[in-house]
């Protein structure tokens, strides 16, 4: 009762419903939302501050930026503490949007605003992608066609099961989000998490794009996912694993958010000798012997696949897929 009356005091007000109207298009920040609502920064911050102690909206640090979201779109696994109180006022902000009325001349005004937020968001990805497509075109050379890539990712995933077979996923380090788009549309919800912001924008933008409502980007370390425990059904770590100082660490935390049966691809070069690799490219490893990483997936409680290659050029694409056994296994596996 508490939490709906506060719902309803919080959804109360003008500017606050065209606040939820905006955010159930998009996640905003306070100066997007300042230049779509007309109003002044502390009023909007003020509206925002309310609206999530309510639980209407979720807020997210990126970088310098505070981002708002509507609860519970697209989340059910973030990590929180008070999850079902959030999934309560969630599902009160989605039943009030609905009955907004799709002909008001403010909030259509405020969609056609945001609509040019949106195109400037595009057109400032676009920009940074273009900067750095030489960078990545040069790898990808490298290697064996991405359309190989994807359609091993799709089964290994066992997504041609059809909708919605990988459940709850994760890409973790999803940079320009390309596995996100691939893979979102046969999971319940999707979530891709990157350390870059500039990476992020693109993401963002691609996942608008493909109208992939159900599946959102945040910022975060791969070391430390900003997620609760057995969060996940599916997580994939894809051209990410060279990049990382403590790789193993990478895998016990993807381990963590698995939910028991859940399943980890990761996919990555197999050792290699160039090294314009490591000095152009910044990897900090020239691939993986594939035993290595077979063991470090072993080590925290995986139970490994033989390891699928992609043969194609200088560099050999491996997957690596391990599932985490379901609980009644683990718990023979601790007992020893
Ligand atoms: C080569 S890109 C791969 C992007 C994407 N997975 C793909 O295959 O298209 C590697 C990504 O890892 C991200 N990354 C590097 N270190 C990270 C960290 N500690 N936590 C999260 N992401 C990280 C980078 O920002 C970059 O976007």
């Amino acid at each position: 009762m508490d939490e709906l009356l506060q719902g309803l005091r919080a959804a109360a007000e003008p500017t606050r419903l065209r606040v939820l109207a905006l955010c159930a298009h998009a996640e905003l920040t306070v100066s997007e939302l300042v230049r779509i609502l007309g109003q002044s920064q502390p009023r909007v911050s003020r509206h925002l501050k309310l609206m999530v102690e309510a639980g209407l909206l979720e807020r997210f640090q990126e970088g310098n930026w505070a981002r708002y979201r509507l609860a519970g779109i697209g989340t059910p696994t973030l990590s929180d503490k008070n999850a079902d109180r959030h999934a309560a006022v969630a599902r009160f902000a989605e039943a009030v949007i609905d009955l907004l009325p799709a002909d008001d001349r403010t909030l259509g005004r405020d969609l056609d605003r945001l609509q040019k937020i949106k195109a400037e968001r595009d057109r400032a990805a676009q920009d940074y992608f273009a900067r750095n497509a030489k960078r990545w075109d040069r790898i990808r050379a490298l290697h064996v066609d991405e359309k190989e890539v994807n359609q091993a990712l799709v089964r290994v995933f066992g997504a041609d099961r059809g909708a919605r077979s990988l459940g709850r996923f994760l890409d973790v380090g999803t940079g320009t989000g390309r596995i996100l788009e691939l893979l979102a549309p046969r999971a319940e919800a999707a979530v891709g998490v990157d350390s870059s912001s500039a990476m992020l924008s693109i993401a963002r933008a691609a996942i608008d794009r493909a109208h992939l409502n159900h599946c959102q980007v945040r910022q975060g370390d791969m070391y430390q996912l900003p997620f609760a425990d057995g969060a996940f059904d599916s997580v994939s770590v894809h051209m990410v694993l060279h990049y990382a100082d403590e790789p193993a660490r990478v895998l016990e935390e993807a381990a963590r958010v698995l939910a028991p049966g859940g399943r980890l691809v990761v996919i990555d070069f197999e050792a290699h000798n160039l090294a314009e690799l490591r000095a152009e490219h910044q990897h900090r490893w020239a691939g993986f012997e594939q035993e290595d990483v077979r063991e470090w997936m072993r080590d925290v409680g995986f139970q490994v696949h033989p390891v699928e290659t992609l043969e194609g050029g200088p560099l050999t694409v491996c997957l690596w897929v391990g599932e985490r056994p379901a609980e009644a296994n683990e718990n023979a596996l601790a007992a020893g």
